[in-house]
């Protein structure tokens, strides 16, 4: 079976102490080979992170990245200083990203073109905001994310479907629902650039839903956010 993207979203949750000592314990327990591991901390600890997974399978990723590539831009962080302090992934248009600092497509899209120039792989979040009509939905916000991107960055791109009704609220989309949601990101991308990127899904999974997700065809991983936090758990998550 294909390898599967497993993301821990550290998000704000942990200091520069706890996030080593969290990577120390993963790194002690999980199987690098089984998955396409991504760990996201704070962009202060990925030079600290990226030290101690060097020698892993397990990549760094950061949390978001500037619009700009440099500049008069206070307080921002380059795509490229990410990739300087070891980071080869970034989240990208994360649904907090897009609601607390009002993040919209043509943002992300600009993003995703500097992280792509790079040589980052990007995880790119739709919106996921539409709850009935999340098919057409889905088809559209791919079609504007893609716009202008060359077709051999495909396999560069991983579209990250995260409903907002599921960050954070214990309450996961249904797999079979997710598994048809990201179909639609498959057949888009493949229309758009003649081969499909790949697909994952976040939202609530934890250690006992995790492996439903991941037997469905169609999702290629999982964006975790709350179940990460547990070094052990997310070691768990990443060797199903
Ligand atoms: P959650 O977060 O797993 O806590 O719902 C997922 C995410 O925000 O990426």
């Amino acid at each position: 079976m294909a390898k599967k993207w497993i993301v821990a979203n550290l998000k704000l949750y942990k200091g520069k102490k706890e996030t080593l000592n969290w990577l120390k314990e993963l790194l002690k327990i999980v199987d690098q080979n089984k998955n396409n591991i991504v760990v996201c901390p704070s962009a202060l600890f990925i030079d600290e992170a990226y030290k101690l997974t060097k020698n892993t399978n397990v990549k760094v990723g950061g949390q978001d990245c500037s619009t700009y590539v440099d500049g008069a831009f206070t307080g921002e962080i380059s795509a490229s200083a990410l990739s300087e302090e070891g980071a080869s992934v970034v989240i990208i248009g994360h649904s907090e990203r897009r609601r607390l600092f009002f993040e919209n497509n043509s943002i992300v899209l600009k993003k995703l073109e500097i992280a792509l120039n790079l040589g980052l792989t990007a995880i790119v979040c739709l919106s996921g905001e539409s709850k009935d009509d999340y098919v057409n939905e889905i088809d559209a916000e791919v079609r504007e994310l893609t716009k202008g991107i060359d077709p051999s960055f495909a396999k560069k791109i991983i579209f990250a479907y995260e409903p907002v009704f599921a960050i954070g609220t214990g309450v996961s989309m249904e797999p079979k629902l997710v598994n048809s949601a990201l179909a639609q990101i498959k057949t888009t991308t493949k229309d758009v650039f003649g081969k499909s990127t790949f697909a994952i899904y976040g939202g609530s999974v934890n250690l006992e839903t995790a492996s439903e997700f991941l037997k469905e065809k169609n999702i290629d991983g999982l964006l975790i956010g709350k179940a990460s936090k547990d070094a052990s758990v997310f070691a768990k998550i990443c060797e199903l």
